[in-house]
């Protein structure tokens, strides 16, 4: 039996809701499979906990994550009582940068059973690597003068290491999908940084020569997200590009609901952390219907995580099935709540 020791924080708001709603389709998944078992161990790190202990997680908290194969994580935020600067940087951003999740992963597909705003969508599947330790969001930089002598200065910082360290990992992932990976650049404008992430992405290509490529400026590669998504499969973004990309394909897929994320450690030497895009939506909490989609797929792509590809395309099948079949949130047009949606996946899990 493989056992996967799991960390899980629901954290605040509906992650309070699809965290569960999760969990009981990954026992429904580890079931069928038979070999495979999952151990949670819940950490009621919030914005509650902090209300109680003057911190999002205790002092040695990152020390008691160490050990676990990966951390599912729902959503954190409750901005009526906790600002959101300390509720985020307190425990998502801590998390994520000690412990070097550099990079980060979010499909977008043509989904069944849901309207895309696109007119034709054109069964669009991509993924877009995201690196996430550097570039655009570095400390670098300061602020100097006040009034209309004012500078702000913010420097981006790209390594040979952090930018190699995405291109092999979006060269890796386009392996075992469709074999094309895209480069997000700006070369023409921005006139150190991006000649520079050409000419890594040209070497690391040489690596790869049966991966197709292209390279496109973000501006026109964003444009092509809306027009023809279609032609996307893995894309290579730096920080920022990566994080506004991801925006837009999270949009034409038809809902924030459904989108998911992972934060990945290539290292080994901390877990990878998986959670879905949206956060924690005071304004549906405590109503039951919350969208699941987005914590499941992201449950998904931890089942891929740990090589559990078929078990994984199994899994988004039949979200998309039940989808399709109307039983669906009233986010995306339905009437059904978080727990028909988990109880329709759970039982065409089952028939397996
Ligand atoms: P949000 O994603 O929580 O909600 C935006 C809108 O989308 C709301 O109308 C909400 O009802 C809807 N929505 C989001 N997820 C949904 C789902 N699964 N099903 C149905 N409807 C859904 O973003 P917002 O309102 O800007 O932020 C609320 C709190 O969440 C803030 O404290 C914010 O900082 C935090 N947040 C946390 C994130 C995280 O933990 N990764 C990410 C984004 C925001
Ligand atoms: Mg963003």
């Amino acid at each position: 039996m493989n056992t996967l020791e799991i960390a899980v924080i629901p954290g605040d708001g509906i992650g309070k809701e699809v965290v569960p709603a999760s969990l009981k389709v990954l026992d429904a998944v580890a079931e069928v499979h038979g070999g495979l078992k999952f151990k949670y161990s819940e950490f009621p790190w919030s914005c509650d906990y902090y209300l109680e202990h003057g911190k999002m997680m205790p002092e040695d908290g990152l020390n008691s994550l160490k050990g676990f194969n990966a951390l599912f994580l729902g959503a954190v935020g409750n901005p009526q009582l906790v600002p959101d600067h300390v509720s985020l940087w307190g425990l998502l951003i801590k998390i994520r940068r000690e412990f070097e999740q550099s990079i980060n992963i979010r499909p977008a597909k043509f989904f069944k059973g849901l309207t895309s705003p696109l007119v034709n969508p054109n069964d669009f599947d991509l993924i877009v690597v995201r690196e996430n330790s550097e570039g655009e969001y570095s400390e670098v930089g300061g602020r100097i003068h006040q009034g209309e002598d004012e500078i702000a200065i913010q420097n981006a910082v790209f390594t040979r290491k952090g930018t190699e360290r995405a291109m092999r990992y979006a060269f890796e992932l386009a392996k075992k999908r469709k074999r094309h990976v895209t480069s997000a650049t700006k070369s023409n404008g921005i006139v150190h940084s991006m000649p520079f992430w050409d000419e890594v992405f040209n070497e690391v290509k040489t690596e790869y020569p049966n991966i197709d490529t292209s390279s496109y400026h973000i501006d026109a590669l964003a444009a092509f997200f809306v027009t023809r998504p279609q032609i996307f499969d893995v894309i290579v973004a730096s920080n920022l590009f990566g994080d506004i990309l991801t925006d837009i394909g999270g949009a034409i897929m038809g809902s924030i609901g459904i989108a998911p994320a992972a934060n990945i450690n290539i290292n080994g030497k901390y877990p990878s952390m998986f959670e879905p895009v949206h956060g924690s939506a005071p304004d549906i909490y405590g109503k039951g219907i919350a969208n699941p989609i987005g914590q499941i797929w992201t449950a998904k792509m931890m089942l891929d995580h740990f090589g559990e590809y078929e078990l994984g395309q199994k899994v988004l099948d039949v979200v998309q099935e039940v989808t399709y079949s109307g039983i669906k949130t009233p986010d995306i047009g339905g009437k059904s709540s978080t727990t028909d949606v988990v109880n329709a996946v759970c039982s065409k899990i089952k028939e397996f």
